[in-house]
């Protein structure tokens, strides 16, 4: 059965997943109105559903799904254009309107100019997400502005009190949870510097009072499919109406579209759940990893990776790369992948980017020799690159100094030594494409770490064609899009993991093209505790690669357990970023062990479902849960003990109750025991624990079921 149905009121159409309605209609004024999101309702007769057109001279009141900025309305819109003659007013009517099974189309047009919009929603009933998405066309013969071009407007229900719930953020300190509590006016969430960035990220979750918790209350949530500048303007006016548009970022942006030009804009998906904030991120990361994740992969847990970066930094060569390799491989891992200094003239930041060659003076016989060893040592071979960018000093810059946005007259403002090159080129496209693929050709290479170390500034394109120049802020994303997946097209063995500085790229845009992110710089277990939190709010803990690095490294400046390290970094998909060289046996053997325990877990962790059991951010002793099919896996987390030993209760969730679990916990003297899952998830687990920076792993797997007494 089709979850898109019309019913009673003519041009309206309820859209369901398993747990949840939409409902949209065409409204007396002929714009789509959202008429109810919620949770299911048991009869179609329940639905309370106002057309909330008002023509009253100072009504505020609005409900459009597609707002287009034209007529009586004040509202973000989605659309707002620029036609031919000068006029800025657009109109857009209810043409048409198909269901193709689990897919609703409704057209708009603009009666006098031709502008078509094809607004489209989607249901994904067994992940219980609505995907929306519009593609506009321009019918018409002469061109169409387009000044704003939102992907959708989410409207809610009136509630008392709402709060607002995103992931802020900086380097080295990503996906940091905020709750705000929503006042009249708007909020803007936004990103203006030309990819996803660290201060936010493309999601929202709202609650209304009281607030969600993890295991209870109502929450929407959404996320756009964008990972350029991108825009979510919350607004809650005084007649206590309260919804939230987004999409592509207006700012400096301008897109034409010529005759019979189409541009289909992100799309954006959402939810509903009376589960909390737990059950909201367990939707998205169903959808994402049934509909998104490259296909191939999704279900395929992450390999272990080491990375020498921390250790060798620019001066890399087959000797102390395969000396790296020969530990790192004695300890379990799988993949060895030499980072940043492999090209070019690349012995530090100043130059080198953009000369996608091997280093002939590190590699005199390019990198085939260290390729081989590798793989003599039972690994797959994994290469860094950051092909967005360019060194002035590089063979690149110096053949091409136009190929980076700039304008002309004004200085071009280096960061990191670097500028950014203009994907909108096509020849800049072609460029990388041949570069890249000639590098993955030529080399045995199974990952590659996709970094991008800066944000844009002068983003000038002076040979654009005319009146495209703005358009680099979305082209420049497709290009990397294009480009991903033009190489995955011709390399279907090499992973893919997006890092821009750590989390900078992270988001379901990028998602179909990589299998997983660095999550952050800061390997500071205890650190990355809280941004794995907030990171897992919007993205499955599958895609978050995290290393086990050096006490006192790069970001760490406290020491903590090599064990703690470990934990905190199995949360996920697994990397080691240590000097292994400097460890002692005892640390080896440690890490030897604990490797071998992920493996053994590892399809509960990638595969399984997250369980925030007790957050990081409220309590000193922070717990997790991954369920997936018979089994379970709980860490725990004591940051500081005050006042001696720690005791709690842990409930755990998830797990059928009437079947019996097996609890044990490897690497410790604790008895094991068989517990029901009725009793695992009311009365809990016993956890005790005194010392800091303590952890523990504790495994639990059925094995049979409670007999009637
Ligand atoms: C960025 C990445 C690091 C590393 C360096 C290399 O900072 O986040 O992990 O790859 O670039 O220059």
């Amino acid at each position: 059965m089709t979850s898109i149905s019309s019913f009673s009121a003519p041009n309206s159409w309820i859209i369901e997943t398993q747990n949840t309605s939409y409902i949209v209609a065409i409204a007396s004024n002929d714009f789509i109105q959202q008429r109810y999101w919620g949770p299911k309702l048991p009869r179609i007769q329940d639905y309370l559903l106002l057309d909330l057109v008002s023509n009253e001279s100072f009504s505020t009141h609005r409900s459009d799904d597609f707002p287009a900025w034209g007529g009586y309305q004040f509202h973000e819109p989605c659309l707002k254009v620029r036609f031919h003659d000068g006029v800025r007013a657009c109109v857009l009517r209810y043409q048409t309107a198909s269901v193709e099974q689990d897919t609703l189309t409704i057209t708009l047009a603009d009666d006098t100019y031709a502008l078509v919009a094809e607004v489209v929603y989607r249901a994904y009933p067994a992940v219980d997400i609505v995907e929306r998405f519009v593609t506009l066309r321009n019918a018409s013969p002469h061109p169409i502005v387009l000044e704003q071009a939102l992907s959708a407007a989410w409207h809610f229900p009136i509630r008392d009190q709402f709060t607002l719930r995103t992931l802020a953020g900086m380097w080295a300190g990503e996906f940091q949870v905020q709750d705000v509590p929503v006042r009249l006016g708007k909020t803007v969430i936004e990103r203006r510097s030309g990819s996803t960035g660290f201060a936010n990220t493309p999601w929202f979750a709202l609650t209304s009072h009281p607030t969600a918790t993890e295991t209870h209350g109502e929450v929407w949530f959404g996320a756009l499919q964008f990972s350029g500048n991108y825009k979510l303007v919350l607004e809650q006016t005084a007649d206590g109406r309260t919804y939230l548009a987004g999409g592509i970022n207006n700012f400096d942006f301008e897109w034409r579209l010529e005759e019979y030009e189409t541009l289909r804009l992100p799309s954006f998906v959402g939810g509903f759940t009376t589960g909390g904030y737990g059950a909201a991120s367990r939707a998205l990361h169903r959808y994402t990893v049934e509909h998104l994740l490259p296909r191939a992969t999704a279900h395929t847990p992450r390999p272990i990776v080491y990375n020498s970066w921390y250790v060798t930094t620019f001066d890399v060569n087959v000797e102390n790369q395969a000396a790296a390799a020969e530990i790192a491989a004695q300890l379990g891992v799988e993949y060895f992948v030499i980072d940043d200094g492999w090209f070019g003239a690349r012995n530090s930041d100043q130059a080198g980017l953009g000369d996608w060659v091997v280093n002939a003076q590190k590699f005199p016989q390019g990198l085939r020799p260290l390729i081989e060893r590798v793989q003599a040592m039972g690994m797959q071979f994994g290469i860094w690159v950051e092909p967005e960018m360019v060194n002035p000093d590089s063979d690149l810059y110096r053949a091409h100094p136009d190929w980076v946005y700039h304008f002309p007259q004004r200085p071009r403002t280096l960061r990191r030594n670097q500028l950014v090159l203009n994907m909108a080129r096509p020849d800049v496209q072609a460029y990388l494409f041949d570069a890249l693929h000639r590098l993955l050709s030529e080399n045995d290479i199974r990952f590659v770490k996709w970094d991008m170390n800066r944000h844009f500034s002068e983003p000038g394109w002076p040979d654009a064609p005319a009146g495209r120049d703005r358009e680099i802020w979305v082209r420049h994303t497709w290009a990397v899009y294009d480009l991903l997946q033009r190489l995955r097209t011709a390399h279907p063995h090499v992973i893919f993991e997006s890092c821009s500085g750590g989390g900078g790229r992270v988001d379901l845009g990028v998602m179909p093209y990589v299998e997983q992110f660095w999550m952050s710089d800061n390997t500071d277990a205890y650190d990355d505790l809280l941004i794995q939190e907030g990171f897992s709010m919007a993205y499955p803990l599958r895609t978050r690669m995290a290393w086990v690095t050096d006490n006192l490294g790069f970001n760490g400046r406290r020491p903590l357990p090599l064990t703690y390290r470990f934990h905190v970094a199995m949360m996920g998909a697994l990397g080691v970023g240590a000097d292994l060289s400097k460890w002692p046996d005892a640390d080896r053997a440690l890490a030897r062990e604990m490797i071998a325990l992920y493996k053994e877990i590892r399809p509960v962790v990638q595969l399984g479902e997250l369980y925030r059991l007790r957050s990081p951010r409220h309590n000193a002793l922070a717990a997790q849960q991954f369920v997936y099919q018979d089994e379970a896996v709980v860490f725990t987390f004591l940051s500081q003990s005050q006042y001696g030993t720690q005791h709690i209760m842990l409930p755990l969730q998830g797990l059928e109750p009437d079947a019996l679990y097996r609890v044990w916990e490897p690497r410790t003297a604790e008895p094991e025991r068989v517990v029901s899952g009725a009793a695992l998830m009311a009365q809990g687990l016993h956890i005790a624990m005194i010392g800091d920076y303590q952890s523990r792993l504790i495994r639990v797997r059925q094995q049979g079921r409670v007999e009637a007494n």
